[in-house]
């Protein structure tokens, strides 16, 4: 068995095991439901400051009965349903058609709206049709880039889940495809739309921690399903799951309800830790420094526990090198042995921006004015003169000492949804032709930094890529490994 992720089609497989929503969102009950200001009684840090919904101000006016867009799901597993109940929130939005590759699935999504949807096994029924404005792609990874592109090609609006691209090859495809037809192109990495990512973006651009040095962020997870092994529906089967189609370009290989259920574990299908979750960080990370990606990349970790026939790490660690002047320090490890967690720490000259949860922590520890004195081994009278100098050159400012340190929470609004915000920023793009927040470059730049991780871990090598060109510059990194 390889244990090579995939950066081209993957050569090899295990016939044996299967997925799991990472957090798909900061919250997955809408928006709409946002009660408001957050409750004194939850406020812990000292500062709080409760984030306006006004950062969805980007939402357009309500449109009328006749401007409705017509919604066709592609891919209607965990992500596709909870995207398609999130996205027929947002007003004026309806879903018309779903495709998926197993047949239970296509009955829920009847069961949960209604008997009349037209469902289908081939995706390319959904596209042939008049009445579907614009698709939801929520296949496995190695569907993402054909299924996006076919779709921009029959006239469609396409959002395409994360991570935008499984083979580098992909991301100049469907960037051109974009940009050929016309079409709009969203990649589903909703935290580009949270108002807390929005947050963190004006403090540092305000100049809230000073000049930025290092980002650092992880993801840790420590649970089965945490670590994609999704439950397998009773009747899988061959009869059940079009497993060819499933199939797609992966290599040709057997039935398994293991690998059609449990995806990511396979690196024909997903792109590991890096494109599962890295991406997030990734997007999240370009949003709020405006940095277009690394130009150096070296990663390393194994398969440390979840030893079931899977071929990609459990745990990983990679650095990056960013031409703005900050490093990027990622981790996923699916075993850590205590709580859930994922965060994303900024920090500067001045101090440090934390995302975690529901808010935005700013703190801020003056470094001392004065530099400070080691003299204690030097020979007594040296001491006291130099003491004594310091005294003169440092005099202490004020009888209270240095200010006090400062901590900020910010915190969004019980309820929020930043897929909703996603959303919404995708179908006004859909009504008015306006540029997305997260268009096929962008994506791109996301998903060919995280992919960076797997070649790097996979050639052992360090890999060089050019942010703006969006290439991989070093000889001894290939993408097809
Ligand atoms: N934005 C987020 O936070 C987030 C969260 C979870 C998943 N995702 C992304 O969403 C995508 C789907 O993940 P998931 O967890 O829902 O997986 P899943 O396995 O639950 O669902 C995938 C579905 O796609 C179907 N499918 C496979 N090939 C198809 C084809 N050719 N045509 C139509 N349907 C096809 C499968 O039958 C399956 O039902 C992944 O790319 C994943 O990275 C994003």
């Amino acid at each position: 068995m390889s244990n090579q992720i995939p950066t081209t089609p993957a050569s090899t497989h295990s016939a044996s095991n299967a997925p799991a929503p990472e957090p798909a969102s900061l919250n997955r009950r809408s928006f709409l439901r946002a009660a408001g200001l957050l409750s004194a009684a939850s406020v812990a840090a000292p500062r709080l400051h409760a984030l306006a919904p006004e950062a969805a101000a980007e939402v357009p006016p309500r449109i009328s009965a006749n401007d409705r867009i017509r919604l066709a799901l592609i891919g209607a597993g965990g992500q596709g349903q909870y995207d398609t109940s999130i996205a027929l929130q947002v007003p004026g939005v309806e879903l018309v058609a779903v495709a998926d590759c197993y047949t239970g699935r296509l009955q829920h999504c009847r069961e949960r709206w209604g008997a009349s949807l037209f469902t289908t096994r081939d995706y390319r029924e959904i596209l042939a049709r008049q009445d579907v404005d614009a698709v939801l792609i929520a296949t496995p990874d190695h569907w993402h880039k054909q299924a996006a592109v076919d779709a921009m090609h029959a006239g469609k609006d396409v959002y395409c889940e994360k991570p935008m691209i499984h083979l580098y090859s992909d991301g100049p495809e469907m960037i051109e495809a974009a940009r050929s037809t016309g079409r709009i192109l969203q990649v589903g990495s909703q935290r580009v739309s949270s108002m807390l990512y929005a947050k963190a973006r004006d403090l540092l651009a305000s100049g809230a921690i000073g000049q930025l040095n290092m980002v650092t962020a992880h993801w840790d997870r420590n649970s089965a399903i945490g670590a994609w092994d999704y439950t397998i529906p009773l009747d899988a089967s061959p009869q059940t799951c079009d497993w060819t189609r499933f199939l797609g370009t992966a290599p040709q290989i057997p039935f398994s309800a293991e690998q059609f259920f449990q995806w990511r574990k396979w690196s024909a299908y997903g792109s590991g830790v890096a494109g599962d979750l890295f991406v997030h960080l990734f997007s999240g990370t370009h949003f709020i420094t405006g940095a277009k990606g690394p130009t150096r990349a070296m990663a390393t970790g194994g398969l440390r526990f979840w030893k079931d026939g899977r071929n990609v790490p459990d745990v990983m660690l990679a650095l990056f090198d960013y031409p703005e002047g900050f490093n990027l320090s990622l981790r996923v490890n699916f075993v850590d042995g205590g709580e859930e967690n994922e965060s994303l720490i900024f920090t500067g000259s001045e101090g440090t921006i934390t995302i975690t949860g529901n808010a935005v922590i700013v703190s801020r520890v003056p470094r001392p004015s004065a530099p400070g004195l080691t003299v204690d081994t030097f020979p007594e009278a040296m001491q006291q003169q130099m003491r004594r100098q310091y005294a003169e050159r440092y005099p202490a400012v004020h009888p209270a000492g240095p200010p006090p340190a400062a901590l900020d929470r910010f915190e969004a609004p019980p309820g929020y949804s930043d897929s909703y915000d996603h959303f919404s920023n995708f179908f006004h793009a859909v009504r008015t032709r306006q540029p997305v927040v997260e268009d096929a470059v962008f994506g791109f730049r996301a998903a060919g930094a995280a992919l960076l991780s797997n070649l790097s871990y996979q050639q052992d090598v360090i890999v060089h890529w050019d942010p703006v060109a969006m290439k991989l510059t070093n000889s001894g990194a290939h993408p097809a490994a």
